[in-house]
């Protein structure tokens, strides 16, 4: 059960295999990799007392120094990058050293920002452990940390040389992380493939409830997508911003909700893929019954799809507004928003009327 996705970047292209018992056969797919038999590891504290020891074990002979940082978005951190760095250092990690990023997002992006900048770049491999970072963080490259004025505003893009996407581990997600990680993977179908989009209408309920092929196909699907964009888009001079699809909402609500459990990014990112829907519609570009279909396809999968869902008060329209306007996207002062003609038919644009938008906005806090 192994497949493999490249990503064609010229001289810094890699593989992304997806596969299960991936992290039991590490050393395999680690070792052509490597100098010599050493690597570093970083990992967080919830994911390291459940896989640390099997990837210890899977690495065989090739000896594992490791960190262990607080999980949460917390970490991704001036100071715990400092600290990342600063033990890499103390373990003599070398330029042609591996070190490892093994966890979710939040771990992915540190780490491959810290690798970004110890001695000015060294290699690194994602073992990705959550849906989200197997489906969306760990390829592509973008790496970093946030600010106090934003999500991500710290970082450069950085490459991995491998990715390793074991889907047993998706096994020990809670349900409510496996659903906000299925946020960024129905966000393939709808940006740009209808036919996947329908595959995850008729399979998506069954792969949350545990079926392996379909969570490999899932997954799969996903990063050959995500792999294709950036294949010809690495550094988001255009269509990469397609990806963003739901972020613009999704950013603006995570910050109303202070990055707390209130509301988790993937949750975000459904949300706000309702919502670019329904403003496409009211801006005439989609069907009139395009934002039910996908609304309807989140419901089946119990996940958030309405502000009402959100727990706790949040921003009226204009607040909400002001958040979006903190986005990174933002271009020469207007927002950039993801909309669609239809499932499958994303594109980008500055040009949506601010009455429009808070129109949509009132109305959807009334849900
Ligand atoms: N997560 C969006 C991107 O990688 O471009």
């Amino acid at each position: 059960m192994l497949e493999t996705v490249n990503v064609e970047l010229g001289a810094r292209s890699y593989e992304v295999r997806i596969g299960a018992g991936l992290i039991d056969h590490a050393h395999d797919h680690i070792a052509p990799l490597l100098r010599r038999p050493r690597v570093a590891v970083v990992t967080d504290d919830t994911v390291g007392p459940l896989h640390l020891e099997r990837l210890r074990k899977g690495l065989g002979d090739i000896d594992m120094v490791s960190l262990t940082l607080p999980a949460g978005e917390a970490t991704k951190s001036w100071p715990h990058l400092t600290r990342t760095v600063e033990w890499m250092l103390e373990q003599k990690v070398e330029r042609k050293d591996i070190v490892v990023a093994f966890g979710g997002g939040v771990i992915g992006d540190l780490v491959g920002f810290a690798a970004a900048i110890l001695r000015r770049g060294v290699r690194f491999v994602q073992i990705p452990t959550t849906l989200l970072a197997q489906v969306d963080s760990s390829v592509g490259g973008k790496t970093g940390i946030n600010s106090t004025a934003g999500k991500n505003l710290i970082g450069a893009f950085h490459q991995p040389a491998l990715v390793l996407a074991d889907i047993d581990v998706l096994g020990t997600l809670t349900a409510r992380d496996f659903r906000a990680g299925y946020g960024e993977v129905v966000k393939y179908g709808l940006l740009g493939s209808l036919p996947f989009f329908e595959w995850l209408e008729q399979n998506g309920p069954l792969a949350a409830a545990g079926g392996r092929d379909l969570r490999l196909e899932a997954v799969r699907r996903s990063v050959q997508m995500k792999a294709d964009i950036v294949a010809r888009d690495e550094t988001e001079e255009g269509e990469r911003a397609l990806l963003n699809l739901g972020h613009t909402f999704g950013h603006a609500l995570e910050a109303a909700t202070s990055y707390s459990d209130r509301l988790l990014h993937g949750e975000g990112v459904a949300i706000g893929c309702v919502l670019a829907f329904e403003l496409s519609q009211k801006l005439g570009l989609c069907a009139q019954e395009t934002p039910g279909r996908v609304r309807a396809h989140l419901h089946a999968m119990g996940m958030k799809t309405d502000l009402g869902d959100i727990a706790g008060d949040l921003p009226d329209a204009d607040g909400l507004i002001a958040l979006m306007g903190q986005d990174k996207k933002v271009l020469d002062g207007k927002l950039q928003f993801i909309l669609a003609r239809g499932i499958g038919d994303a594109f980008v644009t500055a040009d949506v009327p601010r009455d429009v938008l808070h129109q949509l906005l009132t109305e959807a806090s009334g849900r």
